[in-house]
Formats: structure tokens, C-alpha cells, sequence
């Protein structure tokens, strides 16, 4: 399956938003990331705002981000001014050298499928890294989760949305890479927190998400407003940090 454009796209228009109200990543998984990697020069796909690039740019002085959206690649220029940003996607991207680890988070899936590994191994250095990685936001309350559930489901969104765990793409992608000789060392990892999320922070996530986003703005409004009813005081949301990790043979 291809990767549907429309809404690769649509994370800049909200980018106020998706800063404030996105999840970033733990630390433990930047530590642990950097353990497995060699030394030397850093590349991330898909950086956005720069949630994952600020723990990985407080431990690398040779860090380079592609960011297509301009909206996204000026807050990320403006949280993290040390990296080097290049604008557009990966797909046009033409390594200048090779990459010690390749890191992308939350936007492996918007790359090219049918081209994403070649262009993975061919900016890579020999025994260099690639680290994939998502987040889950999970309703930890079952009543929250089943009641978000049929509100989503009322309006057809039913399949991408916030009260379910989308189909895990850090395990899609090892075993895809379980049947590419050219990586080796397979490793999966999982962290797990909860965050108290109260009604306009939960609201204005998931306004971030693309499958409200390309939503028309008066559907969405009214999507959102029943969204924030429905959450009250707000709620518990248990956030899981999947990671895949590969080395470059
Ligand atoms: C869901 S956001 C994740 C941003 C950030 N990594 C984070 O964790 O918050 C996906 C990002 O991927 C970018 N993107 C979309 N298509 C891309 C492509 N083909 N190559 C590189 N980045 C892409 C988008 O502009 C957006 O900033």
C-alpha cells in the first residue's frame, strides 16, 4: 500500500498545536538508541517540530534532520539550532556522506514503502544503525476508550484513530527487515508511561492526528467538540514508545 500524500502534508497547518499538544519521546530510549549505534554522524527522517531531535541533538554534535514542511522545519530550526535542516523528503534526499544512525519518528510510514530500505541502506555507513520508532496513545480507561470508539466509528474514522492501538509499525518493520539480508542484529523495544491529558490538550491532539486533519474544518470542529464533551475533566492516557531496531550489514 502507498502512502496516501494528502495527508503526509497536513502537520504543518497545525504546527502550534502539535507542539504543544504531541508527546515527546523518553529518554531511555535516546540513551539506549545511542548505545546500540557507532559513533558518528547523525541523520532523522521526518523531524517536524524536532520532539525527537532535541534529546538526540543534547547528545550529538553531527546531527542532520529532513523535514519537507517549512512550517515544521522553522520550529524545529528554532528549538534546536545546532542541527543541520534539510528541506524536502527523504525520497529527494542525496546523502552527502554516511550515516552512523538513522533515526525517524512517527514518519518511517510516510516515506516511499516500496523504496524506503534502499534509501535506509544506501545512507548508512557499514554496521551504522537504523532506529524506527511510534508513539500509541491509549485511553487508559476502558469506558473513555469503548465511548471514543463509537464517536469515531459515528463519523467513518473509526480505523486511524485515538481509542485504539493502530497496527503496530515498529513490528511491521522488523519483520519486513527480518527478510532483508542487508540488516542484521534485530532488536524491539517497548516504554511505556501515563500522562494526565486534561480535555483541551487531549482536543488539540487529536486535532494533530491526519485523519482528522484532511477532516472539512466544520466536521472536524464538530468531531472535536463532542471529542472534548466526551473527555469532561480529562483523562489518563497511557503512551507506548515502540522502537525497531536494525544495523546495516
Ligand atoms: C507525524 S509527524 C512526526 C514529526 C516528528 N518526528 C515527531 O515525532 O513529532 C511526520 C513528519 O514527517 C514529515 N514527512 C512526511 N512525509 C515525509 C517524507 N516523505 N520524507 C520525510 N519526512 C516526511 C512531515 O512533514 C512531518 O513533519
Amino acid at each position: 500500500m502507498g502512502v496516501d500524500r494528502r495527508r503526509s502534508v497536513v502537520f504543518g497547518e497545525a504546527v502550534e498545536q502539535y507542539e504543544a499538544a504531541r508527546p515527546g519521546y523518553p529518554e531511555r530510549l535516546v540513551t539506549e538508541v545511542l548505545a546500540y549505534a557507532p559513533d558518528g554522524p547523525v541523520l532523522e527522517v521526518g523531524a517536524g517540530t524536532g520532539k525527537a531531535t532535541a534529546g538526540f541533538a543534547a547528545h550529538v554534535s553531527d546531527l542532520t534532520c529532513v523535514e519537507p514542511d517549512p512550517r515544521m522545519a522553522a520550529a524545529l530550526t528554532a528549538k534546536c539550532p545546532g542541527v543541520r535542516v534539510v528541506s524536502g523528503i527523504f525520497e529527494d534526499y542525496v546523502p552527502d556522506r554516511r550515516f552512523a544512525l538513522l533515526y525517524s519518528a512517527q514518519a518511517w510510514h510516510w516515506v516511499d514503502p516500496d523504496r524506503r530500505w534502499d534509501l535506509a541502506h544506501d545512507a548508512l555507513a557499514p554496521s551504522g544503525a537504523l532506529a524506527l520508532f511510534w508513539n500509541h496513545y491509549i485511553p487508559a480507561d476502558d469506558g473513555v476508550r469503548a465511548a471514543l470508539g463509537r464517536l469515531a466509528e459515528r463519523y467513518g474514522l473509526a480505523s486511524q484513530s485515538l481509542h485504539q492501538n493502530e497496527g503496530d509499525r515498529a513490528e511491521e518493520s522488523r519483520h519486513l527487515l527480518e527478510d532483508d539480508p542487508r540488516f542484521t542484529d534485530l532488536d524491539r523495544r517497548r516504554y511505556t508511561r501515563t500522562e494526565r491529558y486534561d480535555a483541551y490538550r487531549f482536543v488539540t491532539l487529536t486535532g494533530t492526528m491526519s485523519v482528522y486533519r484532511i477532516l472539512p474544518p466544520d466536521v472536524r470542529e464538530r468531531v472535536l467538540g463532542e471529542v472534548g464533551e466526551l473527555v469532561g475533566d480529562g483523562l489518563d492516557l497511557t503512551l507506548t514508545t515502540e522502537l525497531a531496531l536494525a544495523r546495516r550489514i
